[in-house]
């Protein structure tokens, strides 16, 4: 049995110690906001937040989630209206939106560390979340857009 909070709410499963806290997310808790896609820890789809750091949870065993209060794209604001999530609203910046989830997951961690962010810093710790629709570009915009209203500019 593991035990942790998902998204506010208290979760045990009964699962093998090393099944991927994605599936659990998946399958168990039934939250499919967050992705599948390498299941290597390459290319961030499944991007969430435990005790608040970006975590691939492709790559973490259920077991590692004991006591853990876990996050998912659901769970980030409760009227979807966080700050990264308006800005990736307002600059439009999902394509096919495979990968956007952990992208947004990821930014919201990474402000959450350093409101200060600076292109550099956002091409550096964006880079392994990968997209293949090559949105990169407004990815940075509304990282930076965010981080503005998240100073309160
Ligand atoms: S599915 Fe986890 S990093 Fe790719
Ligand atoms: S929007 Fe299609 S993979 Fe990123």
């Amino acid at each position: 049995m593991t035990s942790f909070t998902l998204n506010g709410k208290a979760m045990t499963v009964d699962v093998d110690a090393d099944t991927p806290l994605l599936w659990v997310i998946r399958e168990q808790a039934g939250l499919t906001g967050t992705k599948f896609g390498c299941g290597v820890g390459m290319c961030g789809a499944c991007t969430v937040h435990i005790d608040g750091k970006a975590a691939r949870s492709c790559l973490t065993p259920i077991n590692a989630a004991e006591g853990k209060t876990i996050v998912t794209i659901e769970g980030l604001d409760p009227k979807g209206e966080h700050p990264v999530q308006k800005a990736w609203q307002e600059i439009q910046v999902p394509q096919c939106g495979y990968c956007q989830s952990g992208q947004i997951m990821q930014a919201a961690a990474v402000l959450k560390d350093n409101p200060n962010i600076t292109d550099a810093d956002i091409d550096a710790q964006m880079t392994a979340n990968l997209c293949r629709c090559m949105t990169y570009t407004r990815i940075r915009a509304a990282v930076r857009q965010a981080a503005n209203a998240m100073k309160g500019g």
